[in-house]
């Protein structure tokens, strides 16, 4: 077992491996004493794995009762938030409790934004079973549901109390969803590790998933160590999601998170090159990285029409725009632009 630790407002460790999920209940028994635990999945996951884990919660002394979502992005609602709160107050649940993430990004998003609100914040445990969830959203407390005006509007900084990655789960992945969280991994070496993305040019992620996955959550742990309140390095983490999350929107999220971020850092950093933010073109690199891991890079929607969805962004502030750009291979830098620009960015981005 791989394990990092995370020094944040919280200090816990991310533990990574294979075949321990008929073992995870002793394993959160040794940072949590036995309490009632509300497990939340999804309908594609729980059946999978939901009674492995409930199982060995129960033999480990906790008492469960699960909460099952749709899959999907759509999951991320209101009506999805309050009836967990809701099911939380009927089966009296209390702040001594305990929730638990099983599934993906979307599980796991909504089961932290519960966690961190119901009774003012009850401790959670993440078990991602996406490669995104892994190297991503189970690490650093974002937490978050969608609103209709644009995704992630309505959520809290919440750390976990501790991860558990088994990779054993990405086996019944569909090829898309692994390479979806591809993405965000091809992002990490294009951000912050020069040596990793290297490696991801030579190297196939599938066969070196417990390496890839270790890396990237040591490269994530450094930023929101360093930030996790996102006032300044942690934005890097959003290279490729500003667009990102515009494409996904004028998609009616049709288009998944991870294959929006591939379109979205390629116009980064072709826009970037094209109006003198970056000093030279680095989308020859990231291109076919993207390509070898069979991802998207261009999509159908207009310069104007992500141009508008953009406008929602959080990490717009008045009249300017934050973007993430490639300063030099492995390295990003955070760029402010004048909303008024952003149009022409993209635009150039997409030629
Ligand atoms: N909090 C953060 O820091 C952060 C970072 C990045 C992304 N996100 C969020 O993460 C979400 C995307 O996460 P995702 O890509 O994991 O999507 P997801 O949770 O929707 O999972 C993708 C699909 O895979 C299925 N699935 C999950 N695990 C499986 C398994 N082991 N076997 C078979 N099927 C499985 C799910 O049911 C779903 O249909 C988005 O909402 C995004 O905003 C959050």
């Amino acid at each position: 077992m791989e394990i990092v630790k995370v020094s944040a407002s919280k200090e816990y460790t991310v533990n990574i491996g294979k075949g321990f999920l008929d073992t995870v209940g002793d394993k959160i028994k040794e940072i949590k004493r036995v309490c009632r635990v509300v497990l939340i999945s999804d309908d594609n996951v729980f059946p999978l794995y939901g009674e492995k884990v409930k199982n060995s919660l129960i033999n480990s002394g906790y008492s469960v009762c699960e909460y099952v979502v749709p899959h999907g992005e759509e999951s991320k609602s209101f009506e999805n938030y309050e009836n967990i709160l809701e099911f939380c107050a009927e089966n009296s649940i209390t702040r001594t409790d305990l929730f638990v993430a099983l599934g993906g990004g979307v599980v796991g998003d909504l089961t932290g934004f519960v966690a961190s609100t119901y009774l003012r914040g009850v401790d959670f445990v993440q078990i991602p079973t996406t490669v995104l969830a892994m190297v991503d959203s189970s690490v650093g407390g974002k937490t978050a549901i969608n609103l209709k005006a644009g995704k992630n509007l309505c959520g809290a900084f919440y750390q976990p109390i501790a991860v558990f990655a088994d990779c054993d789960t990405l086996k019944t992945l569909s090829e898309s969803t692994f390479n979806e969280g591809c993405a965000e991994i091809i992002k990490y070496g294009m951000i912050l590790d020069k040596d990793f993305l290297a490696f991801l040019q030579e190297n196939e992620i599938k066969e070196n998933i417990e390496y890839t996955i270790k890396r990237c959550v040591e490269i994530k742990r450094d930023v929101v160590c360093h930030d996790e309140f996102e006032k300044g390095e942690r934005k890097l983490l959003n290279f490729g999601h500003t667009i990102g999350h515009a494409i996904e929107k004028c998609s009616n999220l049709t288009i998944s998170h991870g294959n929006a971020v591939a379109i979205g850092m390629v116009i980064a950093t072709k826009g970037a090159y094209e109006v003198g933010m970056s000093e030279e073109d680095f989308s020859d690199v990231i291109l076919p990285i993207l390509e070898k891991n069979n991802l998207p890079t261009t999509c159908d929607f207009s310069a104007d029409e992500l141009y508008k969805a953009s406008l929602s962004d959080k990490k717009r502030s008045f009249d300017t725009i934050s973007l993430i750009v490639p300063e030099e291979l492995g390295l990003c830098k955070i760029m402010k632009l004048p909303v008024e620009d952003l149009q022409n960015f993209i635009e150039k981005g997409m030629n």
